[in-house]
């Protein structure tokens, strides 16, 4: 298993409270929200056909609805809502001088 390291996904100030960013990072879609001060950092495509999540919107304070057929995934955890087998991977982020790194 090869080691991971940090990398840039976005500006701090590009991603607001309440906001949701999307970023590739070494060729990964990765999901970015901010919800009450913190930063989740989750794999960017839903599991059911692979539509963009950042397209999505909100159906609880922590339920985020993908844009295309509805699956709704809880961004805490991960896991799509409609099965617990079913989870989003997700990723470490900090912020650093401005930027939000996620490891990968
Ligand atoms: S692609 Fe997300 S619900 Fe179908």
């Amino acid at each position: 298993m090869s080691e991971k390291s940090w990398y840039f996904a976005l500006k701090d100030s590009d991603l607001k409270e309440g906001g949701i960013g999307f970023a590739r990072v070494k060729g990964k879609p990765v999901l970015l929200v901010r919800k009450n001060g913190e930063i989740y950092t989750l794999f960017g495509k839903c599991k059911h056909m692979g539509c963009r999540l950042s397209k999505g919107t909100f159906s609880g304070e922590f339920i985020l609805k993908c844009p295309c057929h509805g699956w709704e995934y809880d961004i805490r955890s991960g896991e799509y809502q409609g099965d617990e087998d079913e989870v989003l991977d997700m990723y470490d982020n900090k912020v650093e001088d401005g930027d939000i790194l996620v490891l990968l």
